[in-house]
């Protein structure tokens, strides 16, 4: 599928989604929310595909917000049709089997970062700048992020980042826990290939079991635990340990 918004680049199973409109510091309008959820949808149904990687075009930004001047005219009605539609893409993504990796290259505000939190892992370039502004505009965050960078960050940092709207650096999102690792940024591409590409080497029926498990809490891990047992890459994998050789996973 062509894509006006996205640049979608796959090999080495892993596909890497780049949202690309570098002039306007990839902010997010309707077109660029619609093909998120579109992207979503095509990977979903992608059994070649074991990681996905988000990430921003140019230098400055992964994404700098929704489109400001795009919402600056909405009614009540549009913009939770706006809202709605951009909770809907980021929840596609959230949900697809495989891990999804935001690799944050700069500016992650707003909807930027609640982008990068709809992700399984977020890692950041030592320039990038986390935020939730909407406060500034007289709005909140629209596409889940009330919600996310609670229960990423915990409560009460989700409350201080929202209600101040001041952005913080790499370095305290990596305390906060809002990333989860923070390479140079000439070197970030390269460090979260590696992440994925380690990923995309074990079984993706137990990678995708886990990303599971861990969203929906103990019953879902037994059952998820039990239901491996039931697969071919379950026997290899262990096979593969006990004879002292590198396992050769087929994903089913
Ligand atoms: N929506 C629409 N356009 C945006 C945008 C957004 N969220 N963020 C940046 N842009 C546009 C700018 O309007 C500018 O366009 P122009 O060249 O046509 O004037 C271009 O991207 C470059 O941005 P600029 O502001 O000139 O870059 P900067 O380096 O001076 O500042 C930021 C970078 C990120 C600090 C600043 O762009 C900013 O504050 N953006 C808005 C962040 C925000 O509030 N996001 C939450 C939205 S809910």
């Amino acid at each position: 599928m062509a894509y006006e918004r996205l640049h979608v680049e796959t090999s080495e199973a892993i596909a890497t989604v780049t949202v690309n409109r570098p002039d306007k510091l990839n902010a997010l309008d309707r077109a660029t929310v619609r093909e998120i959820g579109q992207v979503a949808e095509a990977l979903a149904n992608d059994r070649s595909i074991r990681a996905v990687v988000v990430t921003g075009a140019g230098e400055k930004a992964f994404v700098a917000g929704a489109d400001i001047a795009e919402m600056a005219s909405l009614d009540a009605s549009g913009a939770r049709d706006f809202a709605r539609s951009g909770q809907q893409a980021f929840e596609r993504l959230e949900s697809l089997p495989m891990p999804v990796l935001a690799a944050v290259n700069g500016f992650a505000l707003g909807g930027g970062c609640e982008l990068a939190i709809a992700c399984d892992l977020v890692y950041a370039s030592d320039r990038a700048k986390f935020g939730q502004p909407e406060v500034s505009l007289g709005v909140i965050p629209g596409f889940g992020g009330t919600q996310r960078l609670a229960r990423r960050v915990g409560v009460g940092k989700a409350r201080e980042m929202i209600f101040t709207g001041a952005p913080i650096d790499a370095a305290e999102a990596l305390r906060i826990g809002l990333c989860d690792g923070v390479f140079g940024a000439a070197e970030l591409a390269a460090r979260v290939r590696d992440i994925a590409r380690t990923i995309a080497t074990k079984g993706p029926l137990a990678v995708s079991a886990a990303k599971r498990a861990i969203g929906r809490g103990f019953d879902a891990e037994a059952v998820a635990f039990g239901d491996l047992f039931d697969t071919a890459d379950q026997k290899e994998g262990m096979r593969a340990f006990l004879e002292k050789r590198k396992a050769d996973f087929k994903g089913m």
